[in-house]
């Protein structure tokens, strides 16, 4: 059975769902914590990875990593990215490893858009595959990736995302399912790395709180320009929280208009949910669903605080 707090919660009504809302996301951030803020964890997201590269080259399956809930594809932008940076040193493309990443997304419109900023960026070495799967589903619905997956990145603390009762804990069997139950003594063993918003202080709350500076012509919109369809802007009104059973609700307003003419093209009440960290819980499913926690490391930038927690297959 399908579990997914977000859809059964907001039904048509989940931002995530439209395209529009797809396009506008990252101008939404990069609005609220600066440009250059969601390139900051390249180096991050590549060191994950960068341990399953080296020895594999003689190994005929490739490293494969799972970017759930990858929205726009920041992750994945982000090794691809330092992966650029980094290929002159290697001298050719023969001697790198193998990489497969999979873009997982239970929303359509966020793959679609990830899709057409990846195109042609992709380097020699690595393929991509994408599925519209549910985060407590993805390895039932993608057989495949059972026993097959050396890293899964769950990040921006997007795991809050999943509110339904048990949801979080069927995620994590997934992720048991999925991860590659290596030799032990192996110096690199297959990972799991989730992060946890820090605290509070998270995209919604910043944005929310922050003064609008005076320079920006907007008394309580965020206005934006299309890309995608350059006839078309943004209209974004601010966003309101309400909290019910250990759940924030964050809704707001996004009218699209045709910017010569300022006729409304469309007009959507959007909302999504977080839940509410507890952290004695999360350890307890941790343990409960056959995971030890290796390590954890914080890290901050405009985008957020966030504890990461890097997990593998707790030993028999
Ligand atoms: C904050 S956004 C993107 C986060 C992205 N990983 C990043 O670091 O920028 C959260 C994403 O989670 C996705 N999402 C939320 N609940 C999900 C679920 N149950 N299964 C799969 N994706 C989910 C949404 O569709 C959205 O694209």
């Amino acid at each position: 059975m399908k579990m997914d707090g977000q859809q059964s919660t907001h039904g048509e009504s989940y931002a995530y769902t439209s395209p529009y809302w797809a396009e506008f996301y990252d101008m939404w951030v990069e609005d609220i914590v600066g440009p250059t803020a969601l390139a900051k964890d390249d180096d991050f997201f590549f060191g994950l990875l960068s341990p399953f590269l080296s020895n594999n080259v003689s190994i005929k399956s490739p490293v494969r990593g799972v970017d759930m809930a990858t929205g726009t594809g920041r992750v994945i932008r982000g090794i691809l990215r330092k992966m650029e940076s980094l290929a002159q040193e290697v001298t050719s493309s023969d001697q790198q490893s193998k990489i497969e990443i999979w873009g997982i997304d239970h929303s359509q419109a966020m793959i679609d858009h990830a899709k057409g900023l990846l195109e042609g960026k992709l380097q020699p070495s690595t393929t991509l595959a994408w599925r519209n799967t549910t985060a407590a589903n993805f390895v039932d619905e993608n057989p495949e990736l059972e026993n097959a997956v050396d890293l899964i990145i769950f990040a921006a603390g997007s795991i809050g995302h999943l509110t339904a009762d048990g949801e979080r804990k069927r995620f994590l069997q997934q992720v048991v399912k999925a991860l590659r139950d290596t030799d032990h003594s192996q110096a690199h063993r297959s990972v799991a790395a989730i992060s946890i918003l820090k605290d509070e202080n998270n995209l919604e709350e910043k944005h929310t709180d922050q003064a609008i500076p005076e320079d920006k012509d907007r008394s309580t919109e965020m206005r934006k320009s299309s890309r995608r369809w350059p006839h078309l802007e943004y209209h974004m009104s601010q966003i309101t929280h309400s909290k019910y059973e250990g759940r924030s609700v964050d809704s707001f307003n996004l009218t699209v208009v045709k910017a010569a003419t300022g006729k409304i093209v469309s007009r959507e009440m959007h909302s999504w949910s977080l839940k509410l960290f507890d952290f004695d819980e999360w350890e307890k499913e941790l343990g409960d669903c056959g995971l030890s926690i290796s390590q954890q490391i914080e890290t901050s930038s405009e985008l957020a605080s966030e504890v990461w927690y890097i997990l593998h297959l707790a030993d028999e």
